[in-house]
């Protein structure tokens, strides 16, 4: 495997850890209060100039709920003037009056909007606030009469597994360029609350058979259905490999490879006190995966290492305590039986308690 580094093409801007919605699937560590929105509007236009002279050029906006950012309709707009092609991913809660108009006219192109179920009872189970239905209709409407691209997105838990056939017709009578039907991954949050939320392989089976039925109909939404990882035999390749397209930025000002990198025993640079160049190329944890010499013998030997990079580093590390370890969704490692004890679990429990995400749990959980 070669450690030739490329430049970053995709940089996540997560705005703020704040949100108004509790999922208990959100991926944030449960830690997530400890993350202070510590950058200024200015930092982030000077993360933009530095990544974009690196030759970045998609620009996803997120958080936490990027909204609650007073400044978005400018960063956006520096943004759009660099010249990224920019992606609001959103809850659509707690959003300002008029400003998906303001954000269209910053330059903004597409929104990627949460949309949890068609049925208002298990929006509010699954996000816990009870106005989260109506302020994302009202929000997905704003974003179709605006004329921006709207790309759905529906996280996939035993919750509403059984609803996807009215999911995607309901996404679709809402103008839904794309629908993403995103079985969770279990990390964070959402590890914590596996056993309530994991569903069945025959539930799958079946939401994957009504989301091909839907396609055959060759409607213009397009929906894509991603699989989760505990019912793989091999892992995905998580960021298409560390350090090679994505870069993330938390609200503290630390970049990461991962969303959830700083879950692993690495220091992570800030970007407060380095530049994006120094941070891509030069920092110790950025180039920690590169390349295979970081490789146990069950991943340096396979002959697929090239196609999944041993898999998720953060996944390894939350499942075997080893981030160098193979990452467990794999048939090949030693620890692939917690993934298979997990799933088996996750299956026999039936009355789970489920910890939102939210300050209180938080600190209960980490304190
Ligand atoms: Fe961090 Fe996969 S989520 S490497």
């Amino acid at each position: 495997m070669t450690n030739e580094i490329k430049p970053p093409l995709w940089i996540l801007l997560e705005l703020t850890h704040k949100c108004p919605l509790e999922c208990s699937y959100c991926y944030n560590q449960l830690d997530f209060t400890n993350t202070k929105d510590a950058m200024s509007k200015t930092d982030w236009f000077r993360v933009m100039d530095e990544a974009r002279d690196m030759g970045a050029v998609q620009l996803g906006i997120s958080g936490g709920e990027p909204l609650l950012n007073k400044d978005l309709v400018e960063i956006v707009e520096y943004a759009n003037n660099k010249k990224f092609y920019t992606n609001l991913i959103t809850s659509g809660v707690g959003a300002p009056k008029g400003i998906v108009q303001k954000l269209k006219d910053a330059g903004l192109k597409t929104v990627q909007l949460g949309i949890q179920s068609h049925d208002r009872n298990t929006m509010t189970l699954i996000t816990n606030n009870k106005n989260s239905y109506d302020e994302k209709i009202a929000f997905a409407k704003e974003v179709k009469e605006a004329g921006l691209q709207l790309i759905i997105n529906t996280c996939i838990t035993r919750q509403n597994i059984h609803q996807v056939g009215e999911i995607i017709e309901f996404a679709d009578e809402l103008g839904g360029n794309y629908l993403e039907i995103a079985n969770i991954q279990y990390y964070g949050w959402a590890l914590k609350n596996i056993n309530a939320l994991l569903p069945t392989q025959e539930q799958l089976d079946e939401a994957k058979k009504v989301t091909d039925f839907y396609r055959s109909k060759e409607k213009a939404m397009k929906v894509f259905f991603v699989v989760p990882d505990y019912f793989a035999d091999r892992p995905k390749a998580c960021m298409n490999g560390w350090g090679t397209t994505f870069l993330t930025i938390n609200p503290d000002g630390i970049a990461l490879p991962c969303n959830t990198a700083n879950t692993l025993p690495l220091e992570f640079p800030n970007v407060k006190d380095f530049s994006i160049e120094q941070i891509w190329n030069e920092s110790h944890a950025f180039n920690y995966f590169r390349g295979d010499s970081w490789m146990n013998p069950t991943c340096a030997s396979c002959d697929e290492k090239e196609k999944d990079f041993g898999g998720c580093r953060c996944q390894a590390f939350a499942l075997t305590g080893d981030m160098n370890e193979a990452d467990p969704v794999c048939s090949k490692s030693d620890f692939h039986h917690v993934v298979t004890d997990k799933v088996q679990e996750s299956l026999a429990t039936t009355d789970a308690k489920i910890w939102y995400r939210n300050r209180k749990n938080s600190l209960e959980l980490t304190t």
